[in-house]
């Protein structure tokens, strides 16, 4: 009995603690919002498309992408990304092909197909929008 009541005190601290908790304000680089509050939806911004391409800051930077990629799908079935710019076919789709750095194993041994460390291309490469910097930076 003695230890079902310290054990319903304890419960009670603590669920008094989390709520206390979850009442508090938090502050992120999206803005102080309150925690119980339904999240405000983000201002939508639109996706650069830049004719030519996105310039690279350096020599091997994974390319920005120049356009848009809402529709393309990158999954176990399918990379729809390799439809414009697989080997295959970026000629016919006068896309530029992907990398030559795509077509070599973590040992640095060359392959006909592409390597499957890049599989995921958006881990690499990303749209651009004409957004503020969330955080200062002088790169
Ligand atoms: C319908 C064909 C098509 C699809 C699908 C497509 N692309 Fe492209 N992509 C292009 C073309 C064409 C260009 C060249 C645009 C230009 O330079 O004006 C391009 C350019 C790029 C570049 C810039 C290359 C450079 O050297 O500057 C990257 C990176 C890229 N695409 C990545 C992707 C990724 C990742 C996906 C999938 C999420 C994708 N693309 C899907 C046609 C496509
Ligand atoms: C691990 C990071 C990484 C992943 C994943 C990746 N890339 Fe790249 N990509 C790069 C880098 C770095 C370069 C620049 C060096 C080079 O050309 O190989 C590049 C270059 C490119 C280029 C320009 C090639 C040229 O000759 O101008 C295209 C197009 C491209 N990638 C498309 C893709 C597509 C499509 C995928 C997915 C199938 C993909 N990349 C996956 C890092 C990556």
């Amino acid at each position: 009995m003695r230890t079902l009541f310290l054990t319903l005190i304890a419960g009670a601290f603590a669920a008094l603690t989390f709520t206390a908790a979850a009442n508090a304000d938090v502050t992120s680089l999206r803005g102080a919002n309150k925690l119980e509050a339904p999240a405000k939806m983000f201002e939508k911004k639109r996706v650069e498309t830049v004719t030519g391409g996105i310039k690279r800051s350096w020599k091997l930077q994974p390319p920005s992408i120049p356009h848009k990629i809402g529709k393309e799908r990158i999954n176990l079935e399918a990379n729809t990304c390799l439809r414009c710019h697989g080997a295959e076919f970026y000629k016919k789709e006068k896309a530029p092909e992907i990398g030559l750095s795509h077509f070599v194993d973590a040992a640095g041994k060359k392959q006909e197909t592409l390597n499957m460390r890049r599989y995921f291309c958006t881990q690499c490469h990303t749209t651009q929008v004409g957004a503020k910097p969330l955080v200062p930076n002088t790169f």
